[in-house]
C-alpha cells in the first residue's frame, strides 16, 4: 500500500471529528474544512524554497527570509474542492486559481468532465489539486490527467479523506504525485462512499441535500 503523508496534528484530527458528525450543519461545516486545509497547507508548503534579503526594520538591518518567488497554482476539483480554496488563499494571497469541473456517475461512479479553467503558465506552476475526498481516486486521476495534458508538471494532491482503493488507484496511475491527507479511512461501500467518511462532502458543504 502506497503511504500518504497524514497531517495527523491534534488540531485536525479534533476538526476531523467534527465534520464527520452528521450533526454538523452546512455552516460549520464549511468553515471547518477552510480551517482544516489551512492546517494542511501549513505542513503542505514546508519545502517551500526561501532567499534571503536585506529588511529595515526601525533599529537596525536584518538578513531575513522570504518565499523565493516559485510561483503556485491551486486547482479546486469542482464542487467540494472549492471548500478548500479560501484556507489556502487566505495563507498564499498570491496563489493563481484554476478549476475543473467532474462529478462522479452515480451509476458507474466514473467521473464525467465538465469544465476546465487553468492559468495559462500552468507549466510553470507548483500545483495542487484539492478535493477533500479521494475515493476511488477516478475524480483525482482524471483531474490530475487534465492537469498534466495542459503542461503541469509539478503537481501535489491535497484530500481530507482518503480511501485506501482511491490511494491505491491514484498512486498507480500518477505515482510523481505526492498524496496529502488527513485521515486514510477503512474502505468504500457498494455505493463508492467513504466508510466511516463523512457523506457527501459536496451536498454538506452546499447545503443540497
Ligand atoms: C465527490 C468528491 C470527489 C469525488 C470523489 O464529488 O468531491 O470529487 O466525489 O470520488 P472518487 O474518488 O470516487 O472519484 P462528486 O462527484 O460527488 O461531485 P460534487 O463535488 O459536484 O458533489
Ligand atoms: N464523494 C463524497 O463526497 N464522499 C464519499 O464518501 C465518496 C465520494
Amino acid at each position: 500500500m502506497p503511504q500518504p503523508f497524514i497531517m495527523d496534528h491534534p488540531l485536525i484530527q479534533h476538526k476531523i471529528s467534527l465534520v464527520r458528525d452528521k450533526n454538523t450543519g452546512s455552516k460549520e461545516f464549511r468553515e471547518l474544512i477552510s480551517e482544516i486545509t489551512m492546517l494542511m497547507c501549513y505542513e503542505a508548503t514546508r519545502d517551500l524554497p526561501l532567499k534571503e534579503v536585506e529588511i529595515e526594520t526601525p533599529v537596525a538591518v536584518a538578513k531575513s527570509k522570504i518565499l523565493s518567488g516559485r510561483k503556485l497554482a491551486i486547482v479546486p476539483i469542482l464542487r467540494a474542492g472549492l471548500g478548500m480554496v479560501e484556507g489556502i488563499v487566505n495563507l498564499i494571497p498570491a496563489v493563481k486559481v484554476g478549476h475543473i469541473g467532474l462529478y462522479r456517475d452515480p451509476e458507474t461512479h466514473t467521473p464525467v468532465e465538465y469544465y476546465c479553467k487553468l492559468p495559462a503558465d500552468i507549466e510553470e506552476r507548483d500545483i495542487i489539486v484539492l478535493d477533500p475526498m479521494l475515493a476511488t481516486g477516478g475524480s483525482a486521476i482524471d483531474a490530475i490527467s487534465q492537469i498534466k495534458g495542459k503542461g503541469g508538471k509539478s503537481i501535489k494532491f491535497m484530500c481530507i479523506i482518503a480511501a485506501p482503493e482511491g490511494l491505491d488507484a491514484l498512486t498507480k496511475a500518477h505515482p510523481d504525485v505526492p498524496v496529502y491527507c488527513a485521515s486514510l479511512d477503512s474502505h468504500l461501500n457498494e455505493h463508492k462512499y467513504i466508510v466511516p467518511g463523512l457523506g457527501d462532502a459536496g451536498d454538506r458543504i452546499f447545503g443540497t441535500k
